[in-house]
């Protein structure tokens, strides 16, 4: 049974920022005065946003307004503080660390500042017994932050690896089956709306580099390490590498893992190729993915919206019901205190599979010299496949590896790439393990 005053209060809410995301979270509990997860109810009762008169889909004027989002976070009318505004730094922060300090709870869908800023926030957040809630910050509304904070703890996680940006995912989809370009792509899903005016943030890799480091302090229990993540985007992808990993039975997709390996831990952002039955290649159009693998769980498998103003919405609320029932935990796996920053893993013990494209000029011997520098690297051929002599002469070669140490590839990109047979850089992308 919980406590009478947990069934009977009432939760004024302050939202800060009113777009895509906190616009559908005071719509939801506006239309939802009944939603009341521990008895007591949520209530909006003060917001703010950059633009006092930009038309909403619901009366502001039924709310205190705030240009100032200290100030709402501050305001004795503010029980629970919602950060819905964005970025790593600049108001967002600054009116998240004023409500903890207060000893405020804090609810944020704000994930570069939670990757980026996530260890002093929680220090400050637990020092001041406040809880700091961003379950919207990853995977939209397929509750993975939960699931890796909460459920997981009670076993030892060892991975965890997934599609997290749906941008990318929708962009690599539509390449694929409709056979077109990746700027062509990119155009219309900004026209829509589905990407960003500035699409840096998701197809340089970096939002599902914030993510991934999200999830790897929750699995590991250790403080999120965003400068330590590798980045590599989808804006390479060609057209030409889908369809040759199609004809090799894999699909690529832009993944984000994070690994345990002794005291080492990785973060990483890359495209891969996935076989085609594989749940990753599976996935498809905007939605993300994610596998965690543990010692005595060893594998689970989710899969959901990773944005949009209903499922983030629902997200937010998730973490509203959390705070208003009590519940207490620390904001990443460990206390703030015991967060220790993670060392990465040495490359030399890092071990996977690639597929090379090569350009090679159509004479004899071409294919014993790539042979030749593949054995010379320790690097041996799992598939082959040659294309038709393309104009001047030229023949692609697309080969995958068997699995070996990541430097023998690279050793082997280099060697190939000295060769005067080879004509381009050899493009290089990994295959995700299975
Ligand atoms: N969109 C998604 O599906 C999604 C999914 C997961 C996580 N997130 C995260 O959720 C957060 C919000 O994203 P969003 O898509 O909702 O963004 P958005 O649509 O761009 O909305 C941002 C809101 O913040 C307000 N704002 C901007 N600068 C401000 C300032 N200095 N003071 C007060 N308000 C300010 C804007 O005001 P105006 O309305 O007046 O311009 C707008 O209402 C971000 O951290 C994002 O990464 C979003």
């Amino acid at each position: 049974m919980l406590p009478d005053l947990v069934m009977s209060k009432v939760w004024k809410i302050g939202v800060a920022g009113l777009g895509t995301v906190g616009g559908g979270l005071v719509k939801y509990l506006v239309e939802h005065p009944g939603f009341a997860p521990a008895g007591g109810k949520a209530v909006v009762t003060g917001v703010c946003a950059r633009s006092r008169s930009r038309p909403r889909d619901f009366d502001i004027a039924t709310f205190d307004w705030y240009d100032d989002p200290v100030l709402l976070a501050q305001s004795p009318q503010t029980d629970i503080f919602v950060e819905l505004i964005g970025g790593s730094d600049g108001p967002a922060k600054v009116a998240v660390e004023a409500a903890l300090a207060l000893g405020k709870p804090v609810v944020t869908a704000n994930k570069a500042l939670i990757a980026e800023h996530g260890a002093e926030l929680a220090r400050l957040a637990e020092a001041h017994g406040a809880p700091l809630l961003f379950e919207a910050a990853v995977m939209g509304g397929t509750p993975a932050v939960k699931m890796l904070r909460e459920a997981m703890v009670g076993d030892e996680v060892i991975s965890v690896a997934g599609i997290l940006n749906g941008t990318c995912n929708y962009i690599l989809t539509e390449m694929e089956s409709h056979e077109r370009a990746f700027a062509d792509v990119l155009g219309e899903a900004q026209a829509k709306g589905y990407a960003e005016a500035d699409p840096t943030m998701d197809i340089g890799g970096f939002d599902a580099a914030h993510k991934i480091t999200i999830l790897a302090a929750l699995a590991f229990g250790c403080a999120p390490n965003y400068a330590a993540a590798e980045i590599e985007g989808v804006e390479r992808v060609e057209l030409l590498d889908i369809r040759l990993a199609r004809e090799l039975g894999y699909r690529i997709r832009l993944t984000a893992s994070a690994e345990k390996a002794g005291d080492g831990i990785s973060v990483r952002v890359h495209p891969a190729l996935a076989p085609i039955a594989h749940p990753l290649s599976q996935t498809v159009g905007a939605t993300n993915a994610l596998f965690i693998k543990g010692v005595r769980i060893p594998r689970i498998f989710i899969q959901g919206p990773g944005a949009g103003e209903g499922p983030t919405a629902a997200a937010c609320c998730a973490d509203i019901a959390d705070v208003m029932t009590g519940a207490v935990r620390p904001v990443f796996q460990k206390p703030a205190t015991q967060l220790k920053t993670p060392k990465p893993i040495d490359a030399a013990h890092r071990t996977g599979q690639a597929y090379l494209r090569l350009m090679v000029r159509d004479e004899a011997g071409a294919l014993a010299a790539v042979t030749e520098a593949l054995a010379e690297a320790g690097v041996s051929i799992d598939s082959f496949l040659q294309k038709p002599v393309e104009d001047e002469g030229r023949v692609p070669i697309v080969l995958t590896t068997h699995e070996v140490a990541e430097t023998k590839i690279m050793d082997a990109v280099t060697r190939l790439a000295a060769l005067p047979q080879v004509l381009e850089s050899p493009r290089l992308i990994r295959i995700a393990r299975a």
